[in-house]
């Protein structure tokens, strides 16, 4: 007999639709722990890590703590949806996965995986251009639409790649604009974590140490699929992802401004996104450019440290931009983020650390699992807070 409360049946994700091994994974934050065990020391701390003193990391969660809910009651919340739409597409809910580069090294397949998970559970997942898998079969595969670019201030390079992306597709292109240079994440130093990697006794001790991701993602790869490549940074291929005497150029990236932006935008005939705005002035001369849409991000903490948390400037952003949708990453882990972002006028949000985390130690069925186990949460918030559509969500719902 099943003693449950009739309310806590009704929201709970069904456990025993849930496989036996994932069982025990009832929050965003429980996938970590699991993929630490199974992760290389370099590989989860190049996940997990941000930049200098994680000043930024730590505060993308402090910064939802400090938002209080004041929910509103009797208000027939029977009928919720979380269904949103955005740039005339509807999804199955309001957040998607983030780009995130190398998940292939982390997770077996892991661009192909996220991305069938993404379009499985009917929400967008962004392709990363640092990503080692040809976006061309990602496309293909996963079904995935939107691609997130890393462009360099040199025309010829910006218009081979915009014309390769539209050639595989897809329809949104994210230009990401807070990597004019890499940010200073000495955790990789200290963990012997470079991209490309090099061959050293470390990295040959952390794989035999961790023979699960040796056996089943390392070396599964290269049998299937041969050396990773990144694949993606340009028009051609780029250098593989283990080599003794490469490093990884990140070409003019510094000199991209806003005059390659319009020359971008006139040859991109798609949505084009802008990642990485913090500024209210940069929100409005994005929209001038003609873009449409922006993600406010501070790249989860991975790029300048002491960088503001995007939920803190989201009011001043929605404020200074017409009807423009704006979207929000970094530190959402609960539906409850999730709400608080779109009371205070977020579109859609993103969500980058726990869907690699459960690719790595999960595959598919864990990403589907992060994906329901979110929604579950927003739907029952959404019931405790008293609203059934998510329209209805206002900055009055917070303190
Ligand atoms: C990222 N992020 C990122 N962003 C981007 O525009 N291009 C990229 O290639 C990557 N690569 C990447 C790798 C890894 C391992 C992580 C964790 C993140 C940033 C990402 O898109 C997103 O902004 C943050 O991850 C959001 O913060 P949370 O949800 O991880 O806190």
């Amino acid at each position: 007999m099943n003693t449950a409360a009739p309310e806590f049946r009704a929201e709970q994700v069904k456990r025993s639709s849930v496989p036996r091994r994932l069982r025990h994974i009832l929050a965003l934050d429980d996938f970590e722990p699991a993929a630490r065990a199974f992760l290389p020391r370099p590989i989860y701390g190049y996940i997990a890590g941000a930049c200098e003193n994680g000043q930024s990391l730590s505060d993308n969660r402090q910064a939802f703590a400090e938002l209080s809910f004041v929910p509103k009651i009797l208000r027939d919340v029977s009928n919720r949806s979380l269904a949103r739409s955005l740039f005339g597409v509807n999804y199955a809910a309001p957040f998607g996965i983030a780009p995130m580069g190398l998940s292939a090294l982390a997770a077996l397949d892991g661009d192909v995986v996220l991305a069938r998970a993404a379009f499985r559970t009917g929400v967008p997942v962004v392709l990363s251009a640092t990503s080692l898998t040809p976006l061309e079969r990602v496309a293909r595969e996963g079904s995935t639409r939107w691609f997130q670019a890393y462009l360099p201030g040199e025309h010829e390079r910006i218009d081979a790649m915009v014309d390769r992306v539209q050639a595989a597709g897809f329809d949104t292109l994210v230009l990401t604009v807070d990597v004019p240079v890499a940010g200073n994440r000495e955790n990789n130093v200290r963990n012997g974590f470079d991209a490309p990697l090099r061959p050293s006794l470390n990295l040959a001790w952390q794989g035999v140490t961790h023979p699960r991701w040796l056996l089943g993602t390392a070396l599964r790869t290269l049998a299937q699929r041969g050396m990773p490549h990144f694949e993606n940074m340009d028009a051609y291929r780029g250098p593989p992802i283990l080599s003794r005497n490469l490093t990884r150029a990140l070409g003019l990236r510094d000199r991209l401004n806003w005059n390659h932006l319009q020359r971008i935008r006139a040859r991109w005939s798609g949505k084009l996104v802008l990642k990485g705005i913090l500024a209210a002035s940069d929100a409005h001369l994005a929209q001038e450019h003609g873009v449409d849409g922006i993600i406010v991000s501070n790249h989860g903490g991975r790029q300048l440290d002491g960088a503001i948390s995007p939920i803190k400037v989201l009011p001043e952003i929605v404020a200074a931009v017409d009807g423009m949708p704006v979207m929000l990453d970094s530190g959402i882990r609960r539906g409850t983020d999730v709400i608080k972002a779109l009371a205070l006028g977020a579109s859609f949000v993103f969500i980058g650390r726990p869907f690699l985390f459960a690719a790595a130690r999960f595959g598919e069925a864990g990403v589907v699992h992060a994906i329901d186990l979110l929604k579950s949460e927003i739907n029952r918030d959404m019931a405790l807070i008293g609203v059934d559509n998510l329209d209805r969500l206002e900055p009055s719902a917070l303190r």
